[in-house]
């Protein structure tokens, strides 16, 4: 039987390194020094130095491969969501993988073009498209946009007139189902900012074929992200089907559906359906309706393909709470602070005298931002000492793309490890940069 990933006692939170990483694949100790794939984190650390990000190719390509298979029945496209992690680094294996992307800026679609990606696989989301990037994606040959309301639409039929050309738009209805996950990463409610409801999508699509320079050519819905269950997606595909009978109804014929991303990721001991679960709920659905199936996955795809390196600078045991003070911080992954996102913490070198809670001591892992927000993880056992190297891991999908320069801090260093091999993918912020652009007050 396996050994649980975590023990909690009174004091805190025990992850267990080598039962955690056993779940990771792009992890393992090789006595008690962790690697990733083939490459040693302190070699990457030699190399890098910390804070430091650091990604396992095979891993991210073998999560895509995973969706390519289950969904290999049906016609379909996997559009990687870029928001997750952008660095060029990452959308170039996967352009070449031939992976779509799903983009929420014009900033977002130049990075896939600049990575090798075909503008014609790129889905445009997002509530707040402005003029000057619907005319970017619409001269890039952009494949679809997602409407999110009748005045975007309104606006990209009269930015392709402009253009004198057709924009390809699908509609992203909001199918009011609780995708069970927090707050913050929860899309699909009526009261959420996004989407068209499903009582007026009907009306809306009646609407945008009248538009001239409009081509309908799909559906979308997008319900929230780290969906650890296939209930939620069941019930809003069901909504979207029962839409497309109504459009087919009225005349209205699309050729692809877009069930957006959201599906979950083991970051501690969370349970998340597989891609495999989840397809074999979704297919027999899908399959009866004919069209090409889209999936806009982020966090599933990279974030266990990541982790943060950090360094432990200070410990400050105090009456009430022991601090180890690390050299990440929130500005570097800010997930703890703003979703209370719950965050594995593991050494780089396994202590000598065994792998349980003997030994340890509960530590706030924190940075040294001047904020009590500013928190990696709470109350984890650990044993530590200074100049320990930690990783945090599920790092891979909304770290770095989420940091900061918050406190006049540079940017962390990213690597890509494959096998052997390790390269920086992007360099350290050098502190001058941070100010390069800003010009001191000139009294005339
Ligand atoms: C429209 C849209 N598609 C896809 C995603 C990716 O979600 P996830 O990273 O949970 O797969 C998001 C993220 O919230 C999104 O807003």
């Amino acid at each position: 039987m396996s050994q649980s990933v975590t023990t909690k006692t009174e004091q805190g939170l025990y992850v267990h390194p080598e039962a955690l990483t056993a779940h990771l694949p792009a992890l393992d100790y090789r006595d008690g020094a962790l690697y990733m794939e083939q490459v040693s984190i302190d070699e990457v650390v030699k190399h890098y130095g910390t804070p430091c990000y650091v990604y396992s190719k095979q891993a991210i390509l073998d999560v895509y491969q995973a969706y390519t298979t289950s969904f290999a029945n049906l016609k379909h496209q996997i559009c990687y969501a870029v928001k997750a992690n952008s660095n060029l680094a990452v959308l170039g294996i996967l352009a070449q993988a031939g992976a779509g992307f799903d983009i929420v800026s014009r900033g977002e679609l130049m990075r896939v073009l600049a990575a090798g990606g075909k503008a014609e696989r790129v889905v445009f989301s997002g509530v707040g498209k402005t003029y000057s990037e619907i005319e970017y994606a619409l001269n890039q040959g952009i494949g679809c946009f997602n409407v999110e309301s009748i005045s975007e639409l309104a606006l990209i039929n009269e930015v392709a007139k402009a253009l004198d050309k057709t924009a390809p738009i699908s509609l992203r209805v909001n199918p009011d189902v609780d995708a069970k996950t927090h707050p913050y990463i929860s899309t699909g409610l009526k009261d959420n900012k996004f989407g068209i409801s499903h009582e007026n999508a009907v009306a809306v699509y009646e609407q945008a074929a009248q538009l001239a320079h409009i081509d309908i050519v799909g559906i979308d819905c997008h319900i929230g992200s780290q969906l650890t269950e296939v209930a939620p997606f069941v019930a809003a595909l069901d909504k979207v089907i029962e839409l497309i009978h109504s459009l087919r109804a009225k005349g209205i014929e699309l050729r692809h559906i877009d069930l957006g991303g959201g599906l979950g990721v083991r970051y501690i001991d969370e349970t998340p359906v597989s891609i495999e679960t989840f397809a074999q709920a979704l297919l027999p659905k899908l399959g009866e309706l004919g069209l090409t199936v889209f999936f806009e996955p982020g966090r599933s795809i990279v974030a266990n393909a990541g982790v943060l390196l950090t360094k432990v600078d200070v410990l400050k045991p105090t009456e009430h709470k022991n601090f180890a003070i690390v050299d990440a911080a929130m500005n570097d992954l800010i997930r703890p602070a703003l979703y209370q996102a719950e965050m594995a913490v593991i050494p780089a070198t396994l202590p000598k005298d065994g792998l349980d809670t003997d030994g340890t001591q509960p530590w706030d892992i924190v940075g040294a931002i001047c904020e009590t927000g500013d928190f990696l993880a709470k109350d984890r056992l650990l044993s530590l000492a200074t100049g320990d190297i930690l990783a945090i891991t599920g790092a891979g999908a909304y770290g770095f793309t989420m940091s900061s320069n918050y406190n006049s801090r540079g940017r962390a260093s990213e690597v890509m490890v494959a096998d052997d091999k390790h390269q920086l993918i992007r360099k350290r912020e050098t502190l001058e940069s941070l100010y390069a652009d800003e010009v001191l007050w000139q009294d005339k």
